[in-house]
């Protein structure tokens, strides 16, 4: 066998591919691979996620739903530095690589039973499953908090999505989501394992982008987890095949609001605002249902966290763009987060570091002064 979905915590394997909690004890499950990386399977004429299809065996080839995600640039700043433009993505965000593989995995069944997606978000990843539903030919139901407005949610409407507008808090609005319903299949992608093997082509492209030498450091922003989860997956299975000699040190970055794993990782209380006010409007998960499974894995990589305050993401969010790169607050708390561990020497200038810019500055709300 070439893969197993299994259960992060009692490793129990799941039948099928559309379950996204272990059967037997609700834990989040996870995509264990039982073979290496091999680049010449790269199938090197298509510049898209696809180009690793060989490495996502549970989608075949001829169900493929794409809208050429993924070989974003990688950009190179300075001697040491690089970014990874995944604000290029076709809607704006990294979130990408998750919906195809997630979407091109399932739509048949869906189809076949004349069934329609679900998922909880008013961000980038409904605007993203929204996107590729539509290019599925499938029908999506986007839920929604009720005080919901913006450049995303526009978007999700646009790509003909149904909006349902739940009250109460976030948890409130993934259990409506998730709540059975006749033809109703569940797509969240915070919990569904398929969404987070997805981005694990994010770490390959790096990889191969960089002749198979891989940065010392690599900076991204978590919130719910999937980006951080899905780029570790995918170093470590680089590493396993002996395509890279070492794993980069993943720097898992969050703002003070919002900074539930960098108190776990560094042993500290973490005290949730009342309010979250954060110009970083796309890191909201206060108690991220896969935090246990971030912190066993950061743990495991060898990896670091930093939190970083609102004046040093504005002021990373403006020195990005008036270098030319236009990407959300919420990708520029990845750049603060290494500005910041330049001035603390934690990191040096000699050390090479990648930042992933997440996404595009076209869906900001906020207002030049
Ligand atoms: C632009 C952007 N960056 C980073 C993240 C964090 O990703 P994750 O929730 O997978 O940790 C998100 C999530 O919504 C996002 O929209
Ligand atoms: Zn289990």
């Amino acid at each position: 066998m070439k893969y197993q979905i299994e259960c992060s915590v009692c490793s129990k394997s799941s039948p099928n591919l559309l379950t996204f909690r272990c059967p037997s004890c609700g834990q989040p499950l996870d995509v264990q691979l039982h073979y290496d990386f091999e680049a010449g399977k790269i199938r090197k004429r298509d510049y898209t996620v696809w180009r690793y299809a060989e490495f996502f065996p549970y989608v075949k080839k001829a169900e493929i739903i794409t809208l050429g995600e993924g070989w974003t640039p990688l950009v190179k700043l300075s001697d040491n530095v690089y970014f990874k433009l995944e604000s290029l993505n076709p809607t704006g965000s990294f979130k990408d690589r998750g919906s195809t593989i997630l979407i091109s995995a399932l739509r048949k069944l869906v189809k076949k039973a004349g069934g329609y997606l679900s998922e909880d978000s008013s961000g980038n990843a409904g605007a993203s499953i929204a996107a590729y539903a539509a290019r599925a030919g499938l029908r999506a139901k986007i839920y929604v908090p009720e005080n919901v407005s913006g450049p995303k949610f526009n978007q999700i409407q646009f790509y003909g999505a149904e909006v349902v507008k739940v009250s109460g808090s976030r948890s409130k609005v993934a259990e409506e989501a998730q709540k059975s319903e006749k033809g109703k299949f569940y797509v969240g992608h915070i919990l569904h394992p398929l969404f987070r093997d997805g981005i694990r082509s994010l770490a390959y492209e790096i990889a191969e982008q960089l002749d198979w030498h891989v940065p010392e450091h690599i900076y991204l922003p978590v919130s719910a987890g999937t980006l951080l989860l899905g780029v570790i997956n995918g170093f470590r299975h680089l590493a396993k095949s002996n395509v890279i000699e070492t794993m980069p040190k993943i720097v898992a970055c969050q703002t003070r609001q919002v900074s539930p794993l960098y108190h776990r990782f560094k042993n500290l209380h973490y005290a949730m605002p009342e309010k979250i006010t954060s110009i970083a409007d796309a890191l909201v998960s206060v108690n991220p249902p896969l935090l246990d499974l971030m912190v066993k894995n950061l743990r495991e990589a060898d990896g670091d966290a930093v939190m970083v305050e609102e004046d040093e993401i504005f002021n990373a969010f403006i020195m990005l763009a008036r270098k030319g790169f236009f990407v959300e607050p919420s990708s520029a708390v990845a750049y603060a987060a290494y500005n910041k561990q330049l001035k603390n020497k934690e990191t040096s200038k000699d050390d090479s570091a990648l930042i992933i810019l997440t996404g595009t500055g076209l869906k900001t709300m906020l207002k030049p002064s």
